[in-house]
């Protein structure tokens, strides 16, 4: 049996009608840019937050890069982020000219560890950013408590992390600003490159409008130096028939952890050996990517990889290790917890249409692969 990593094709074909008739409204309205759609999309992703802006964007890169900027982060100042993230967090500090500070993870989480953000402080510090990695909510009271007691902006990158809530509130208010991804690997994609920056701040929103817009504020009148960060309308109308989607997709993925957690605990053999990520009292993760650990991950990789079983590895190589931060690379061993996991973490298949077959097929392997180490 195959299983895949993702399954995109099996998704779309559930609402192929509903993405063809969007695709033909907008090819038919001719509007490519600033149009409804985007407009829309706005107003309805802002409502699926619980917030009072969303605003289109080109990517969460852009929408990051965008959120530092409108909180006024620049040359000197310094930016909190987890050691153990996608690239992109730390890329957008250096585009406003700041630096990236990366605080080290905690263990069971893999979520930047509030108890370690204090001794990053310094009086060049003006922000966090919250990743909320693989859809899990961070601790955002125990950030917040930081946060507040050293004057901090908070921005979330909720870019694995659309419906995911914390204590009742939706990521996306949980912060100053919030930024999300809608690549199509996320579990709100679109057909091709999208984000959104989200807040609740009249004055954060509108400098964020006019910076994805050439720092335009009304037609051939450019206050500042802005980007073309837009969100395109085919994104936005593709996103309008997923959005609808969201939240069953969203529950069929904790449902599947559920499934995957239910029979490994079915399987004593494999504990210890096998383990599973811990949410915080009081969150709904979304399962964007489900990442267990192992101290065997490269052998049960090519195991599963020779029983067609595809998985991933997100991220094996730390931001602050990557030969394209040389500048602010910190020495080996500086993120002891982010240096450890990345050599043990393994994304396992996960999608809204994943069968039970397929998950016990999978975890059915995964007890043959350490039967086997064992037995040598
Ligand atoms: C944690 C994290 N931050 C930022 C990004 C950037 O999003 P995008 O690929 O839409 O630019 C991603 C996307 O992979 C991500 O996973």
């Amino acid at each position: 049996m195959r299983v895949k990593f993702t399954d995109l094709n099996k998704l779309h074909q559930l609402i192929r009608d509903d993405l063809d008739r969007a695709i033909s409204r907008v090819l038919e309205c001719g509007r490519f840019i600033k149009g409804e759609e985007v407009r829309r999309f706005e107003e309805e992703f802002a409502r699926f937050c619980q917030a009072r802006y969303a605003i289109g964007c080109s990517s969460g890169t852009s929408a990051l890069h965008t959120a530092l900027w409108a909180l006024g982060i620049g040359h000197g100042d310094e930016v909190l982020l987890p050691g153990h993230t996608f690239v992109a967090t730390a890329e957008a500090i250096l585009h406003t000219g700041a630096t990236p500070v990366f605080v080290d993870i905690d263990e069971e989480t893999y979520l930047i560890d509030p108890e370690k953000i204090e001794s990053s402080i310094t009086e060049r510090t003006k922000a966090i950013i919250a990743v909320h990695l693989y859809g899990q909510p961070v601790d955002m009271d125990r950030l917040m408590y930081y946060a507040r007691r050293h004057e901090l902006w908070i921005i979330e990158d909720a870019t694995q992390a659309a419906g995911a809530a914390y204590k009742g509130r939706s990521v996306g208010i949980l912060g100053d600003v919030a930024c999300f991804s809608f690549h199509p690997a996320k579990n709100l994609g679109a057909l091709g490159d999208a984000g959104a920056l989200v807040t609740n701040d009249t004055e954060i929103a509108e400098k964020s409008r006019r910076f994805v817009d050439h720092g335009r504020k009304e037609k051939y009148i450019h206050g500042f130096v802005g980007h073309n960060y837009r969100m395109d309308e085919l994104q936005a109308a593709v996103l309008r028939v997923k959005l609808q989607h969201i939240k069953i997709w969203n529950e069929q993925r904790r449902s599947a952890v559920l499934r995957y957690k239910n029979a490994l605990q079915d399987r004593p053999f494999l504990f210890g050996r096998l383990v599973l990520p811990k949410e915080y009292p009081g969150s709904f993760g979304v399962y964007c990517l489900f990442v267990v650990r192992t101290k065997e991950r490269d052998r049960l990789q090519h195991y599963l990889q020779e029983y067609e079983i595809e998985t991933g590895i997100h991220y094996p190589v730390p931001v602050h290790l990557q030969p394209a931060f040389k500048e602010i690379t910190l020495p080996k061993g500086a993120l002891p917890i982010t240096e450890k996991i990345v050599k043990e973490i393994i994304s396992l298949p996960l999608h809204p249409l994943i069968t039970e077959e397929e998950i016990l097929y999978v975890i059915d392997n995964i007890e043959k692969f350490f039967k086997n180490r064992s037995s040598r």
